[in-house]
């Protein structure tokens, strides 16, 4: 079994700031209350661009730093749980803007695990063919499944998209991947269709809806199992790890996870204070932000760790 290395990364916002005092307008809420309970400060919507729009800014970008061709590229996957169509996938749309003209090309739904997801199923895909290089995007606008009267969501989540190139090596990749069924639904958006002909009752109810207090405690538990199993999995310790890049949701779990592991709060990336819960985007923005910004260099060892929606839960350690 090969492992993989990321060759180039990518990553995209759109322009519009969302500040925590704007929702003052809409909703009963404070800058104080989501900054305290969160770290979130703003975030930002996509007021001109779509899912699909945003992972090609980010997939163009993380392509161009690699400087792959793109016919060398057999692999696209998207992780999103917001994509603009059921069918093509994002992934079969961004083929044709990338140069790419022939390669396996599809989207998967695993909520904010998505990326750590796709990642995984892209080593597993490429170690079965013969092909070199990937593309893995974490891709959301999640402004459109927001119910904006709601403010135990609407304050939380935000748009953006974040891509990696990445290429087969010898060496062994360490990936750790869970999902459980959510039997209470505590974090879900329904698929709404257009034809309710032989439906008795119609759902109408599209938005993201969250218990958030059992999600929090399923967080604790669900970080701090993924870095322990896929530590283990490779025999390193949390202090051989240069950066942990974890799901971006909320500062007080990463605050516990340092906690559980002893660990000094520098060691982890976060961006949530600017960006707010970009669910599948959140890691791959983070990881790019932080290869672009230097906090990462060859030969570190980055450990990202995902959780959310399925509910689901995943892990990786990848040598930069
Ligand atoms: O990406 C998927 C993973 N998602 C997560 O990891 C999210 C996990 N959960 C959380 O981050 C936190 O549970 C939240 C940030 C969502 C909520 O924080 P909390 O400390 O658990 O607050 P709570 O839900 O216990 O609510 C406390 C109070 C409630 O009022 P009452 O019932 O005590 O009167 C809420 O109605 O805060 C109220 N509240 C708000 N107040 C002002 C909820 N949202 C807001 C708001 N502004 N936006």
């Amino acid at each position: 079994m090969s492992g993989i290395k990321i060759v180039g990364y990518g990553h995209f916002v759109p322009e519009t700031t969302i500040y925590n005092d704007d929702f003052k307008a809409i909703i009963d809420t404070s800058d104080e209350w989501i900054s305290s309970r969160t770290g979130i400060k703003e975030r930002r919507v996509a007021v001109n661009e779509t899912t699909t729009e945003l992972a090609l800014r980010a997939a163009k970008m993380a392509l161009e730093d690699s400087k792959v061709d793109p016919s060398e590229i057999g692999l696209v996957i998207t992780a999103t749980m917001s994509p603009d169509s059921f069918t093509p996938s994002t992934s079969s749309k961004l083929l044709g803007e990338l140069g790419i003209k022939q390669a396996m090309a599809f989207d998967i739904s695993a909520a904010c695990s998505g990326f750590v997801y796709a990642l995984n199923i892209a080593t597993a895909l490429l170690n079965q063919n013969n092909k070199e290089y990937a593309i893995v995007i974490g891709t959301e606008c999640l402004s459109e499944l927001l119910d904006y009267s709601d403010r135990t969501t609407c304050v939380l989540f935000g748009d953006g998209a974040g891509a990696v190139v990445i290429k087969k090596t010898a060496d062994a990749g360490y990936f750790y991947a869970m999902s459980k069924t959510d039997t209470e639904n505590i974090l879900y958006a329904k698929a709404i269709r257009g034809n309710d002909l032989f439906l008795n009752s119609k759902s109408t109810d599209y938005h993201l809806r969250m218990d958030g207090r059992k999600v929090y405690k399923f967080a604790l538990d669900a970080v701090s199992d993924a870095i322990s199993q896929v530590l283990e999995m490779s025999g390193l310790n949390v202090n051989d790890i240069d950066l942990f890049i974890p799901h971006q949701a909320n500062e007080r779990i990463i605050m516990s996870v340092c906690k559980h592991f002893d660990l000094d709060f520098n060691k982890f990336y976060l961006n949530l204070e600017r960006y707010g819960n970009t669910s599948a985007a959140s890691i791959p923005i983070a990881l790019s932000e932080a290869y672009h910004g230097g906090k990462i260099k060859p030969g570190n060892r980055v450990l990202l760790v995902g959780f959310g929606a399925g509910l689901t839960w995943a892990s990786t350690i990848l040598k930069i």
